[in-house]
């Protein structure tokens, strides 16, 4: 089995922690805990060998790749880092690693996104294990039970059972509001943006569902060239799976989040006794359900406050109230329009 790890997406969502040079998935989220990136390449290797997991990130992000890498003290064969020139979403960063695996003939392959939080590892790796089966006929994706209408998602509806998992009736790509409430409402999925495939069924749904990816790579002298070709950014979400008849979704309950937002994260992290997020470097005082991050060496001190997100960057101090998380995202359109 070949592992490909996305580590491309430069997630602005959680700014000014997560900052286009420095993305989320390569930073340390808890103290003295590795970063996403460093706990997605750790999993890899619970399903695969150093020499059959493949990195596909950015060229700006060659360097942390490398250097997560080697301070989980692994020597890693540099060639096994496939650079894009630049960004196209995930279905042209896939398709670049299954083109480079597939030099070396037809198998089967696991894509990770690197900036998930996955809580029960091992048995994750044991259910990947056991739907290798399905891949015979079908791509494989993995469904969580949604929690909530959220919108920054891929909804599945199942169908019929295939072993341990369903034929996908539909899949729906970050739907509106009102139509994620009535798939909820449904028992729908939630992509969890997990994927499993024989590179030879893939290359094939490529082929016949996104052409332009296809042919982009097409006697093309390199990823350069082949990147060049394409005009359009496009995810695997959009070009493969809302559009392909052959997709399984295997529900797992396997603690995951995406992390995506300062909320997501206070809830998903351990927290003190009187549920606070603060590192060892800050001083609380009767404060009580706060998240605190700050760079390391920096002193944050808080007083008689609640309910607050408080992100300390060289550059940039972000005051959040608990709840309003989600709207970070306006404040980096707001700087973009200054920039
Ligand atoms: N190499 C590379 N190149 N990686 C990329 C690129 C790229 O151009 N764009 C994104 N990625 C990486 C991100 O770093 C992340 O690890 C993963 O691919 C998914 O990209 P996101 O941009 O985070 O996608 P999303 O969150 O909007 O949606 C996807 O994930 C959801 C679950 O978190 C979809 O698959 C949804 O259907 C799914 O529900
Ligand atoms: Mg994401």
């Amino acid at each position: 089995m070949k592992i490909i790890i996305l580590a491309g997406g430069s997630g602005t969502r959680l700014w000014p922690l997560s900052r286009e040079r420095y993305p989320k998935q390569f930073i340390k989220l808890q103290e003295g805990k590795l970063s996403l990136f460093q706990e997605t390449f750790n999993r890899s290797l619970l399903l695969s060998i150093l020499d059959d997991i493949y990195v596909v990130t950015n060229e700006k992000y060659k360097f942390l790749v490398m250097g997560a890498i080697e301070e989980l003290g692994y020597e890693y064969n540099e060639s096994n880092i496939i650079i894009e020139p630049e960004s196209k979403n995930t279905l042209p960063a896939i398709y670049a690693g299954v083109h480079e695996i597939t030099k070396r003939g037809n198998v089967n392959v696991v894509v990770f996104p690197s900036d998930h939080l996955i809580q029960k590892e091992k048995e994750f790796v044991e259910i990947i294990k056991h739907s290798k089966e399905l891949t015979k006929e079908s791509i494989i994706t993995f469904g969580i039970k949604p929690d909530g209408p959220n919108t920054g998602y891929g909804y599945i509806a199942p169908g019929i059972e295939k072993l341990n998992g369903y034929q996908v009736k539909e899949f729906k790509e970050k739907p509106n509001y009102e139509i994620a409430n009535s798939y909820v409402a449904k028992g729908y999925f939630w992509n969890a943006g997990i994927f499993m495939f024989n590179t030879e069924l893939f290359l094939s749904e490529v082929k016949t569902y996104s052409p332009e990816i296809h042919n982009a790579f097409m006697n093309s002298k390199n990823i350069k060239e082949s990147f060049s070709r394409i005009k359009k950014n496009i995810s695997i979400d959009y070009g493969i799976m809302e559009k392909s008849n052959k997709i399984v979704v295997v529900p797992v309950d396997i603690g995951w989040n995406d992390l995506g937002s300062f909320d997501a994260i206070f809830d998903a992290f351990s927290k003190d006794e009187d549920y606070n997020i603060v590192t060892s470097d800050n001083i609380v005082i009767d404060s009580k359900n706060n998240y605190i991050y700050s760079e390391k060496g920096k002193l944050v001190s808080m007083v008689g406050v609640s309910d607050l997100i408080i992100v300390d960057n060289r550059d940039a101090l972000l005051v959040c109230k608990k709840d309003q998380s989600q709207k970070v995202k306006e404040v980096v359109n707001k700087l973009k329009l200054r920039n």
